[in-house]
């Protein structure tokens, strides 16, 4: 079903959905109705998020859950270690697993700010796997932005089943339920938002059309599986896990209507605005989504990618100038090579670049940018994104220490030529 948060409607079964009321006296085949709301009761109608869920069993029937130790990568903010570091930090690529590895344990917890407790900022996860779950996850502590980097991903939840290879992204809301298969050795980032839920930015003199298109976003349609198996739950929930089973696949949504649901954008259908004149326009012109915050255009978080495009500027230096920037950036490569960047920065890897420390191309892009012929000229096969946000984004202890930490990222601004002034 396509479009961005429209009013969808939904049924695997003929007549499952009840029409004209959301929670009639007995709903069709003695199904359950249950609301999900994403939004408060009161938000205003703008902004309202909820959906109404026709399933087998409600879902409230379920053993109480004790806590689960059994991820070790997974942390949430505000991470318990010593002094932010300023630095620059840039990691190689997270090795694809060995040995069989899910989703969940594969995923690995690099960076973050905010507060998972307040529902304020947002953390960055590379998972690594190679096995489908057989187990279900919930995050009641936020919505989950995935970016498959490697490897096609099956994500079935309780609102129906997305196809997720690399080049697109899957946004699945706080608290419903997924599981993930995989297809073989697979990778990716994930972008964990505590705070308000992602949505399209606004457009201002762009106009009603261009970057993100919300025609291009796709929800599923309802898909359940009627198995009385046991099935593992696990929940995240303020920072920490925990586990109960269930008798029965948590995938028993018959059918379902409303604007709040799990979603996929093919991130080549993004149309790239740019200058058809000088000078590179601020990066904030790639916002693929964003998680706004109460302070007018001051992100949480903001999705913005660096697809193929042309570059025709005139009299221009084209990369990503040098700047110092308020906001905070952590940058992953799905595919090809950044154009910041000639060496260093890997599919897979990731950089992590913050508030008010310096940053930009380095030396060889730049000795590359200010000698070319500037003719038009296509970037072609990459495709770059950042998680930004307004806050400073804090490494985890693991990503601080892991052995894909790169120690001499800061040598690819060394030895940049002196200016030379007129005598
Ligand atoms: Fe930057």
């Amino acid at each position: 079903m396509t479009g961005f948060s429209n009013q969808f409607s939904t049924e695997a079964v003929p007549g499952a959905l009840p029409v004209g009321c959301n929670s009639p006296q007995q709903v069709p085949f003695g199904l359950y109705a249950e609301q999900l709301s994403g939004t408060a009761f009161t938000a205003p109608r703008s902004e309202n998020k909820r959906s109404w869920l026709y399933r087998l069993r409600p879902t409230a029937s379920h053993p109480k859950f004790v806590e689960y130790t059994g991820l070790s990568g997974l942390s949430s903010s505000p991470f318990d270690q010593g002094p932010t570091s300023p630095n620059r930090l840039r990691w190689d690529p997270v090795p694809l697993p060995v040995g069989e590895v899910d989703f969940l344990e594969g995923l690995r917890t690099y960076a973050g700010n905010g507060n998972v407790a307040e529902g304020v900022g947002m953390v960055a996860h590379i998972y690594a796997c190679n096995k489908s779950m057989s187990r279900v996850f919930m995050n009641s502590d936020g919505e989950l932005l995935i970016v498959p980097q490697e490897g096609r991903l099956r994500i079935v939840t309780e609102l129906g089943v997305l196809d997720v290879p690399p080049l697109y992204i899957a946004v699945i809301p706080r608290g419903v339920r997924f599981r993930v298969e995989v297809d073989g050795p697979s990778r990716g980032y994930v972008c964990e938002n505590y705070g308000a839920m992602f949505r399209l930015p606004e457009l201002g003199p762009i106009g009603s059309n261009g970057l993100a298109n919300p025609r291009d976003f796709e929800t599923p349609v309802a898909w359940f599986e009627d198995r009385d198996e046991r099935t593992e739950l696990i929940q995240k929930f303020q920072g920490s896990l925990w586990t109960t089973t269930l008798g029965h696949s948590p995938f028993d949504v018959v059918a379902w209507h409303g604007n709040l649901g799990p979603y996929r954008y093919d991130l080549t259908r993004f149309n790239t605005i740019n200058t058809v004149s000088y000078d590179h326009p601020d990066p904030s012109i790639f916002t693929v989504l964003t998680s706004p915050t109460d302070t007018p255009g001051t992100a949480n978080v903001d999705f913005v990618i660096f697809p193929p495009r042309w570059m025709v500027a005139e009299d221009t230096f084209r990369p990503p100038w040098f700047h110092r920037n308020i906001m905070s950036e952590f940058m992953g490569l799905i595919c090809g090579q950044y154009d910041a960047k000639e060496g260093g920065f890997a599919p897979g890897g990731a950089s992590l670049h913050n508030q008010m420390n310096s940053h930009g191309p380095d030396r060889a892009s730049y000795e590359k940018a200010i000698a070319a012929k500037l003719e038009p000229h296509k970037i072609k096969d990459t495709m770059a994104f950042m998680f930004e946000s307004r806050s400073v984004i804090r490494s985890t202890g693991w990503a601080m220490t892991s052995p894909t930490l790169q120690p001499h990222y800061d040598d690819c601004w060394a030895d940049f030529r002196k200016a030379v002034l007129p005598s």
